[in-house]
């Protein structure tokens, strides 16, 4: 697991859109996973002004977004197929017919699950995946006990998530129980995943990602199996970090070789 500290969130994202900017540029036809959430807007809107100012071209890339709740039309405000329109795709030129959800309103739930798992597949395979972090170590909807071979399928939130969750519903009790998310084990099999985390708040999570036991009661530390995981985070996110002087020292120290 690289960790990448940085001092604040804007240069974090900044270099996180550097390095989705130069996959699409490497593979003009990339498959991205997507994550919602308060962490990535200022990466997507750094890719949409990547796309305006420098014609960063999107048109052949394909993207599954990670999660998305249970009985939530997609044109309600707070599901998640609203905030990657809003937020990212409307501002780029993803031809939406590449542009993948879970389906949160199947009549067949399950079997919408293995489609999905099946889609991404076809797809050729998930190239770079984004994500973010609960304050619970959540990775996507996968709450903790959550397998960690797991893929696509329905899950329940904790409570703790419903709240964390409210703001767009209004209030937590219409935040719904139910959810679909990509499984830990469709999450490993993307060939880079990318986290970030800002804040105080994740503090913990990040640090029992990172260093903590692998454990599905920290689903996020299953990401320790992943060969290749960059984890880009601010100076408040990285408060709890053990070795944080020995990641920034592997960071500056980097052989151009390997630079990122
Ligand atoms: C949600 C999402 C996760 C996200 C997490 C953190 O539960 N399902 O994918 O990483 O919250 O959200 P935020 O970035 O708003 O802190």
């Amino acid at each position: 697991m690289e960790v990448i500290i940085q001092p604040d969130q804007e240069a974090a994202s900044a270099l996180a859109a550097a390095l989705v900017a130069r996959l699409v540029a490497d593979k003009p036809d990339a498959v991205i996973g997507l994550c919602a959430g308060n962490t990535p807007l200022l990466l997507y809107r750094e890719l949409i002004s990547r796309h305006r100012e420098e014609k960063l071209d999107f048109s052949r890339v394909t993207t599954f977004n990670l999660d998305e709740y249970v009985g939530i039309p997609p044109n309600h405000p707070a599901s998640y197929g609203a905030f990657m329109q809003n937020h990212l795709l409307a501002g780029i030129n993803v031809d939406p017919s590449r542009s993948h959800s879970p389906d949160g309103l199947a009549d067949n739930i399950l079997q919408s699950c293995e489609l999905y798992e099946d889609l991404i597949k076809r797809s050729g395979g998930i190239d770079l995946q984004l994500l973010g972090i609960g304050v619970d170590g959540h990775l996507g909807f996968n709450e903790p006990s959550s397998s960690l071979a797991s893929r696509t399928r329905i899950k329940t939130l904790t409570e703790r998530t419903r709240s964390d969750n409210a703001r767009p519903f209004g209030k937590k009790e219409l935040v719904p129980r139910h959810v679909v998310t990509m499984g830990l084990g469709t999450i490993l099999d993307a060939r880079h995943c990318l986290l970030l985390a800002f804040g105080f708040g994740k503090a913990s999570a990040v640090a029992k990602m990172v260093e903590g036991p692998v454990a599905a009661a920290v689903p996020a530390s299953v990401l320790q199996l992943h060969p290749r995981v960059r984890v880009i985070i601010d100076e408040e996110a990285a408060s709890q970090l053990r070795l944080a002087d020995y990641y920034r020292a592997v960071y500056e120290g980097k052989p151009e070789w390997q630079a990122i």
